[in-house]
């Protein structure tokens, strides 16, 4: 290359420098370019390699020049970097300044306890201040928990009151918290005061009241000489502590294998007051907590003595129950995973849920 082509081709390597840096936002791709241009394989780079093929007597003069071009890119990286620098300096100090800590935070939408959990735990801390202790039983069940231990033999016509998930394995999805009783029962003995709520399943076509998935709760206290009013006054109790006001009850009788006598303990309707809806079959009550005396033959199953025991048994209807409390009309909202029914249920609308009083929602 003659001396001309050199100073030409420096020229070139120098604009193209600078056009590099004008584009380069970062110190690091700025350091990047300073290895591509200076190292042996760098345009520049090779340029300076090539000095000593020159004959000597013109080796001064392109040393020199190449020399003060390697000089200048050197500057130009250099002061590249220093912009850089300080613009980064700056817009730190800017965004520093726009901070302002006593502004409230973004705020991060909250979720709630499901209606059902919520008065779950209600029940279960009415209970444990009663002395009731909580337990909890499989939802994959034999049959002989499920029916037999509860009095309802395999050809029993009381069969046929609960439509049932049969599994391939042999066993049922339970269809009510009822067999916890004989497993609290063989667990702890007699006395015994107990509590189980927890999830059933019934083979049910679904609508506006029926699920094939549901909650309950279960009770059982065993001890000498328990009878039907310890049972009520329970219930009442109960009741009135969920919903937060007064409540009207009605006993009548009701049949249920493994309770003798068996009561159906009814509520009067909270969704219209008791003036009769669709939601009580316009009768003005619900029947909310079937019940009764255990019968000889569980307590038997359960290895309790009926000759020194007695006991009473409820299976509440949580479900049902929740839905009376915030007013929902629609079983299959709660199943629905519809945040609205966690967060706060009458945001679902007047087709599901009713202006009932709310009480802590
Ligand atoms: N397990 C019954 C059902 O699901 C409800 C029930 C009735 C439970 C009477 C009881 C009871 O403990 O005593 O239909």
């Amino acid at each position: 290359m003659d001396i001309q082509e050199l100073h030409r081709r420096i020229a070139t390597i120098e604009a193209d420098v600078s056009a590099a840096l004008r584009g380069l936002a970062t110190a690091d791709a700025v350091r990047g370019l300073d290895g591509v241009m200076l190292g042996k394989a760098g345009s520049l780079g090779s340029l300076i390699a090539s000095v000593k093929e020159y004959p000597p007597e013109q080796r001064g003069q392109v040393g020199q020049a190449v020399n003060s071009a390697k000089q200048r890119v050197k500057e130009a990286i250099e002061q590249r970097l220093r912009e850089l620098q300080t613009a980064d300096l700056k817009s730190e100090a800017a965004r520093a300044a726009s901070f302002d800590p006593t502004l409230p935070g973004t705020p991060q939408p909250m979720g709630g306890v499901h209606p059902v959990t919520a008065v779950q735990w209600e029940i279960e801390r009415c209970f444990e201040r009663l002395g009731f202790t909580v337990e909890a039983g499989p939802e994959m069940e034999t049959d002989y928990f499920n029916f037999e231990a509860l009095n309802i033999p395999a050809a029993h016509p009381a069969r046929d009151m609960q439509d049932t998930f049969w599994l391939n394995n042999g066993m049922l999805l339970r269809t009510q918290t009822s067999p916890v009783q004989i497993r609290a029962m063989k667990k702890f003995g007699a006395p015994l005061r107990v509590i189980a709520p927890g999830r059933c399943f019934r083979y049910e076509t679904v609508d506006a009241s029926h699920e094939n998935t549901f909650h309950q709760v279960e009770g059982l206290m065993i001890d000498r000489e328990i009878s039907i009013p310890n049972l009520i006054g329970m219930a009442e109790t109960l009741l009135r502590e969920v919903m937060k006001r007064e409540v009207k009850l009605r006993v009548r009788p009701g049949y249920f294998p493994f309770v003798e006598p068996g009561i159906e303990i009814d509520m009067n309707c909270q969704i219209c007051g008791g003036n009769g809806c669709p939601t009580c079959k316009h009768s003005g009550w619900l029947e909310i907590l079937p019940a009764g005396m255990v019968h000889p033959n569980v307590l038997r199953a359960g290895g309790v003595d009926p000759e020194e025991w007695t006991g009473f048994a409820f299976g509440l209807g949580l479900t049902r129950l929740a839905m009376m409390k915030y007013g929902i009309r629609d079983i299959r909202v709660l199943n629905s995973g519809d945040i609205r029914a966690l967060t706060s249920p009458r945001r679902l609308g007047s087709v599901f849920v009713t202006d009932v009083e709310h009480n802590d929602r």
